[in-house]
C-alpha cells in the first residue's frame, strides 16, 4: 500500500458506502435519507425519524401511533438490569452506566432469530433513559422508580417524566427542545461513534457490542462529551464580559473551545441555528435563563471574530438541556438515546454489505534486531 494514501485520523477518507446520510456533501447541509433536517426539526418528531432510521422510510400515520406504543411497551427494566443497576456507585459517569447496561442487557436477552436487530435497537432507545434515571434516583436518593413507561408517551417526554418525578406533566416547551434535540442528534454518518459501531459489526459480532463500542467512543470531549464539555465551560463565565475575557485567555492559551469546530463542516453546522433558536426560546420564557444565552451568543461571537470558528450542534444543546433541567452530566446520556437510531441504522447496512473493516498502519517502529534473552538485557 502506498503512504501516499496515509490521512491522519482518516480525515477525507470514504471508507464506506452509506444511504442513511449527507454530512455537508457540498460544505454545507445535513439529510437522513434524504430528507433535510430542517424539514425534519421543524415537522417532525424524534419517533418518527427513528423508525426513518431503523426501517429506511418514514412511517405512515398507523405506524407511527403502534411504533410509539411499541417503544412504551420496552421501556419496562428487567428485574436482573435493575439489581446491577443499584450496585453501580453514585460516582460513576452516567455514560458508563449505559455501556454497562447495554452490556448487562445483551446477557439478558441476547441477539438470536427471535430478538432481531431491529427488535433490540428499538429495545435499546426505549430503555436507556429508563436505566440512566432509574440508577439516578436510587443512587441520589434511595428512591426505586416502580413504573419506567407510560402509555404513548415521547421518548423526550417519558424521560422528563422520569427525571422529576413529581407527577407533574413536564412543560409542553422542555418536551419540544427535548424533541428536536433528540432528532437532531440522531444521525451524523461516520461520526467516530458510528464508524465505530460499523467497524465492531464488520468482525460479524453481535448487535450489543456494537452499541457498547459507539457509547465508548461517544463519551469521549471531541465527540459526544463535547456538550457536557461546553456547559463546564459556559459555568465557567457570570456574564458575557467575563466570557470574553475567558475566551480570549483560552485561545491565547490554544486551549480548545469546546463545542465549536467540526471535521467535516467548514461553513457551520446546519444542526446549530436550529436548537440556537429553542435556546433563545428557553431563556425568554419564564423559568429560562437570560444570561445563559448572552455568555453562550458572546462566546460564539469570540470565537468567530478570533477564529472564523463557529458552533457545533453540542454548543447551544448545553444551554438548551441546561434550561430544561437536565443535569450536565446527562447530556451525553441523552445524545446517545437519540444516536442509537443512527448507530443502529449504521450496524443494519454494515451486516447487509460487509466487508471485514480492517486497515494498516504505517509502521515507525525500529528496524528488525535480535531477540535479547533476560539475563542479558541491562
Ligand atoms: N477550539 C480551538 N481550536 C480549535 C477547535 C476548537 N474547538 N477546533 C479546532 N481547532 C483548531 C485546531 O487545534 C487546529 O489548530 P492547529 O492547526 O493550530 O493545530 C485547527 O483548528 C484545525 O482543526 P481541525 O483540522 O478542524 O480539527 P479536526 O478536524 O481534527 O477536529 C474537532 C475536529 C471537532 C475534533 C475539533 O474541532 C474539536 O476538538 N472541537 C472541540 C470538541 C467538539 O466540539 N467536539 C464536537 C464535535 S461535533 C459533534 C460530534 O461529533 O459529537
Amino acid at each position: 500500500m502506498s503512504t501516499e494514501q496515509y490521512s491522519k485520523g482518516l480525515a477525507g477518507v470514504f471508507v464506506a458506502e452509506s444511504a442513511i446520510c449527507t454530512v455537508g456533501v457540498k460544505g454545507v447541509g445535513l439529510n437522513y435519507r434524504g430528507y433535510d433536517i430542517k424539514e425534519l426539526a421543524a415537522q417532525s418528531t424524534f419517533e418518527e425519524v427513528a423508525y426513518l432510521m431503523i426501517y429506511g422510510r418514514l412511517p405512515t400515520e398507523q405506524e407511527l401511533v403502534a411504533y410509539i406504543r411499541t417503544l412504551s411497551s420496552l421501556r419496562q427494566l428487567p428485574g436482573a438490569l435493575c439489581d446491577v443497576l443499584e450496585r453501580i456507585p453514585s460516582s460513576a459517569h452516567p455514560m458508563d452506566v449505559l455501556r454497562t447496561g447495554c452490556s448487562l442487557l445483551g446477557t439478558l436477552e441476547p441477539e438470536s432469530k427471535t430478538n432481531d436487530q431491529y427488535q433490540i435497537a428499538n429495545r435499546l432507545i426505549a430503555l436507556f433513559g429508563s436505566m440512566l434515571l432509574y440508577w439516578y434516583h436510587w443512587t441520589t436518593s434511595g428512591k426505586r422508580i416502580q413504573t419506567t413507561t407510560h402509555q404513548d408517551d415521547s421518548t423526550a417526554r417519558n424521560f422528563l417524566k422520569l427525571l422529576r418525578l413529581d407527577g407533574q406533566e413536564p412543560p409542553a416547551l422542555h418536551v419540544k427542545v427535548v424533541d428536536v434535540s433528540l432528532i437532531l442528534y440522531a444521525e451524523h454518518d461516520l461520526a467516530a461513534s458510528s464508524f465505530c459501531a460499523r467497524v465492531t459489526t464488520s468482525t460479524l459480532t453481535d448487535f450489543y457490542s456494537g452499541i457498547c463500542s459507539a457509547i465508548g467512543t461517544l463519551r469521549g470531549p471531541l465527540h459526544g462529551g463535547a456538550n457536557e464539555a461546553a456547559m463546564k465551560l459556559l459555568e465557567q463565565f457570570n456574564n458575557p464580559q467575563d466570557a470574553e475575557t475567558g475566551i480570549m485567555k483560552m485561545l491565547s492559551n490554544k486551549e480548545l473551545i469546546m463545542g465549536f469546530g467540526h471535521r467535516v463542516y467548514r461553513n457551520g453546522d446546519p444542526r446549530n441555528p436550529i436548537i440556537k433558536e429553542w435556546s433563545k426560546k428557553l431563556s425568554q420564557e419564564e423559568g429560562g435563563d437570560p444570561n445563559l444565552f448572552a455568555v453562550s451568543e458572546r462566546v460564539e461571537q469570540v470565537v468567530f471574530r478570533e477564529k472564523k470558528m463557529f458552533p457545533n450542534l453540542d454548543f447551544y444543546s448545553a444551554s438548551a438541556y441546561n434550561q430544561v433541567g437536565i443535569p450536565t452530566l446527562f447530556f451525553t446520556p441523552v445524545f446517545v438515546i437519540s444516536r442509537t437510531t443512527g448507530w443502529a441504522a449504521h450496524i443494519i447496512e454494515q451486516r447487509a454489505n460487509n466487508k471485514l473493516i480492517r486497515p494498516s498502519a504505517i509502521y515507525t517502529g525500529p528496524d528488525s534486531r535480535p531477540y535479547i534473552p533476560l539475563k542479558d538485557r541491562k
